[in-house]
């Protein structure tokens, strides 16, 4: 978590940092704050959003050419003004942002005010900048070779930018386990945590691999590991455009991205499902087709939205491709010592490509000799560079914090895996092969069916908003769907909701239900039907309201629902891309409804680089 932005040039730093930090924001906005270097470092930090450091800077000139901006996600020190970034050495001649946490951070505190350190916040931020001011007095070196010495010395996971008084045109950036990307523009140098900061300037940029820093300097940019070898930075042209960072209209992004998704779900079939002649080209997969075919075992990864995804996957792989397959959270799957065999294929799954639990899990797997496919949105990310092989989502750049349209695109990515893996290891006819093909093609469409009666589920908020509660129940497939409308109404709206097997509910959760407890079933044609029939009958006797997500045309259910909402027919393993639609847009509502900011809801950061 934690935007950072840093500018060195012949362009007025400020506006630069400032709109990079604002287009960052979805990574953190505790607080905010710039240092810029014009002679002597000037600084303005505030607690808030950069709309905040906006005003504190108010008329404040901050002019200079070189400067580094901070959005920031806290993780140690509460969120104020004293503990935003940046922060400075004890003369005052250094600045550092940082993204990531200093482990040992607290030994390294301990020494350096036995030398007489003394400090101004609770961060383990500021401890890093005393250490590297510590280093330069006690070697006599110069900055750079001071910011590599310290970070031999700590443990832990950071992104970090500094700015030293003394070396006025030079910026300084390195990285382990957070993301930093290099723009390169015509005698200028901007470095970010991703790249939306950087793309009106300029399409070229590098990535920064762990344990690598960057020196910046008027017309050089110099890039060597922290055992000071030199590197050749890797350039490459960045894809992006700027109406893809935008919210074209809508008045937030998540609404924007949730209607977007017929458009990202043909993005990510596109080149893979070729229509015409109803098949599936997965170059990814075939890669590495004698493995999957004989893989003894899946192994999902991921976490929040990724991780159900990856439940979907589980249901897909075992039922299409008959491939016995687990789903772990990633932050528990790296501790707890599993046993992983070299007949294992991890599937990473990941928006971000930058989850710290789930670039650790793969990096434990890949020890262990799995294969480790990777299925992310964000082109370059650690996690896609670290798997062996992968297939990106193509989803585009997703802001909002609450992942959907990246959700659509995952389950089309597993669902076209495993229908294929279906096909080559014969565990499906041709002819299902085909019906299924048929109906990923008929998805985009469908979503866009379904996103036409958005107002039906406009309605269905202004009854419920008020509600402290929420149950979602499903089964089969859309158990994972049922998890997934939970977790969007807990993240954007702070309502407490639980998702549950629909079954499951008479063991434990059946105790809630009064006439007070909103009750979402996703109850649509399909295998267990009659199941979840009876499921909601045992709600009504208890008198909880329910709101059911039916097959189009169903008149059983309408008779005892409280409100029903139809999405078309479809097959169903294919059904959790369309039944999670009306499950986003019911949080979408009813956050907006209560007030709540959707695009930046608290506590929570975009991507979740620290563990
Ligand atoms: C989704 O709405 C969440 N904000 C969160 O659970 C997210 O899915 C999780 O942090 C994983 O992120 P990733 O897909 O970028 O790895
Ligand atoms: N550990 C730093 C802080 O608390 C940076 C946090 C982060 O990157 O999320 O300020």
């Amino acid at each position: 978590m934690c935007g950072i932005v840093g500018y060195l040039g012949s362009r007025k730093a400020l506006p630069i940092i400032i709109k990079g930090l604002k287009r960052l924001e979805y990574r953190g906005y505790d607080s905010a704050g710039v240092a810029v270097l014009n002679g002597s470092l000037e600084i303005v930090k505030k607690k808030g959003k950069v709309s905040d450091l906006e005003s504190a800077i108010g008329e404040k000139k901050l002019d200079a050419s070189v400067g580094i901006g901070h959005t920031r996600w806290a993780t140690h020190g509460e969120p104020n003004d004293r503990n935003a970034h940046p922060h400075l050495s004890s003369d005052g001649k250094l600045a550092i942002i940082h993204n990531g946490i200093i482990e040992n951070y607290s030994a390294i505190k301990k020494e350096l005010e036995k030398s007489g350190h003394s400090f101004k916040s609770d961060t383990d931020t500021e401890v890093l900048i005393h250490l590297i001011e510590e280093i330069k007095i006690q070697n006599k070196c110069n900055i750079e070779e001071a910011v590599r010495l310290a970070l031999n010395e700590v443990v832990g996971a950071y992104a970090i930018v500094v700015l030293s008084e003394d070396d006025e045109r030079t910026l300084i950036a390195a990285r382990k386990g957070s993301p930093l990307v290099i723009g390169i523009g015509k005698d200028e140098y901007f470095v970010a945590s991703d790249a939306t900061p950087i793309i009106e300037y300029t399409s070229e940029v590098t990535y920064l691999n762990d344990r690598e820093m960057a020196i910046m300097k008027d017309g050089s940019l110099t890039v060597k590991s922290l055992e000071n070898v030199i590197k050749t930075p890797f350039i490459q042209k960045l894809e992006l455009d700027l109406e893809d960072i935008e919210k074209g209209g809508y008045p937030h992004f998540m609404l924007k991205e949730i209607f977007e998704q017929p458009k990202s779900v043909r993005d990510a079939m596109r080149g893979r499902l070729v229509s015409a002649s109803h098949s599936l080209v997965l170059s990814g997969i075939d890669q590495y087709l004698h493995r999957f075919t004989n893989a003894e075992r899946m192994l999902f990864i991921g976490c929040g939205t990724s991780w159900h995804a990856g439940l979907i996957g589980e249901y897909l792989f075992e039922d299409l491709a008959r491939i016995p397959t687990e789903v772990e959270y990633a932050s528990e799957f790296r501790y707890r010592n599993p046993v992983i065999r070299d007949k294992d294929i991890v599937i990473a799954i990941s928006q971000s490509g930058e989850t710290a639990d789930t670039l650790a899990a793969i990096e434990l797997a890949k020890s262990k000799g799995a294969m480790i496919f990777g299925v992310c949105n964000v082109v370059g990310s650690s996690i896609a560079r670290t798997a062996d092989a992968g297939a990106y989502l193509h989803a585009g750049p997703e802001i909002g914090v609450a992942s959907t349209k990246a959700f659509t695109s995952q389950v089309t990515i597993l669902a076209m895996m495993a229908i294929y893996l279906g096909l080559k290891k014969g565990t499906i006819s041709k002819s299902k092969y085909q019906e299924l093909l048929f109906g990923l093609d008929t998805i985009p469409d469908k979503v866009a069916t379904i996103l036409g009666k958005a107002e039906e589920i406009l309605e269905i908020s202004k009854r419920f908003y008020q509600a402290s509660n929420f149950l979602y129940l499903g089964r089969g497939y859309n158990f994972p769907v049922a998890l997934e409308g939970a977790l969007k109404l807990k993240e954007i709206s702070y309502i407490h909701a639980e998702g549950y097997p629909a079954a499951e509910m008479k063991h434990g959760p059946i105790a809630l239900i009064d006439e007070d407890m909103p009750v979402v079933f996703i109850a649509t044609k399909d295998s267990s039907y009659e199941k979840i029939i009876s499921n909601i009958q045992e709600v009504k006797a208890r008198k909880g309201k329910v709101i059911a997500i039916v097959t189009e045309g169903d008149t059983e259910i309408k008779k005892m629902a409280d409100f029903t909402f139809e999405i078309p027919s479809i097959a169903d393993p294919l059904v959790p891309l369309l039944a999670v639609i009306p499950l986003q847009l019911l949080s979408y509502h009813i956050a907006i409804l209560r007030g709540c900011n959707v695009d930046q809801p608290r506590n929570l950061a975009k991507s979740v680089t620290v563990e």
